[in-house]
């Protein structure tokens, strides 16, 4: 499974590069805001940085909402940088712009998936990912992973090359259960994914591991 990283802070996106284990990064209106960064040349100047740190596809999402604004904004985005991945919202509208990016061979990565219905659309219509939001179908008393599996068994039994997505990661289990699932790649915050570091036994096993070499070696 890929981990794609799900924020906009260059640092923590340098830091994840670092750790050896990033495939790429999402971002979305809401973290691009959360750092601050507003004004056209300042949010392209913002995700080509992006690009420069990574290795893999940076999801870079339009703000229209109607066809030709999708377009408009994409093709700016997708020129950005070969590894822009042009994000675009579930709606009517964004379905027939994956179709056009699609047929241009520019990726796309179709955000706000609910349900299969939305994501069985996007790969019809070509999509590169769809995103499914698992934390947020958690926060209203559904089965986040159970939409995964829904599009894992879909993509399968029709061979859609589109990859599934799982975002609106919040924590490890989040990231074990889609692998468990069969997701594609997921996408969180480095919290998440540092989360799956931890365990007590190696703690105590390397400090039990160093006392003895010290008790020989001083
Ligand atoms: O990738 C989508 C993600 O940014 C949404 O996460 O935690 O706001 O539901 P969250």
């Amino acid at each position: 499974m890929k981990f794609f990283i799900d924020t906009a802070n260059l640092a923590e996106i340098q830091e994840a590069q670092d750790f050896g284990i990033l495939d790429g990064v999402t971002t979305n209106p809401s973290l691009m805001a959360k750092e601050g960064i507003s004004g056209k040349n300042n949010v392209l100047r913002h995700y080509k940085a992006i690009c420069n740190i990574v290795d893999g596809d940076v999801s870079a999402e339009v703000i229209a909402t109607d066809f030709e604004g999708m377009i408009r904004e994409g093709e700016e985005l997708a020129d950005l940088d070969e590894k822009i991945v042009v994000k675009i919202p579930m709606i009517k509208d964004g379905i027939k712009a994956i179709r056009y990016f699609s047929e241009k061979g520019i990726k796309t990565n179709c955000t706000l998936i609910f349900s299969a219905g939305q994501a069985l659309l996007a790969a019809k219509a070509g999509a590169t990912y769809v995103s499914p939001f698992i934390g947020r179908l958690d926060d209203i008393g559904f089965d986040g992973i159970d939409l995964i599996e829904q599009i894992r068994t879909i993509f399968d039994n029709y061979g859609f090359e589109t990859e599934i997505l799982a975002a609106s990661v919040r924590n490890p289990m989040h990231i074990i259960k889609c692998a468990e699932v069969g997701s594609d790649v997921m996408t969180g915050p480095l919290s998440a994914i540092l989360a799956l570091l931890k365990h007590p036994l190696t703690d105590n096993g390397l400090k039990q591991f160093l006392a003895d070499h010290a008790k020989v070696n001083g």
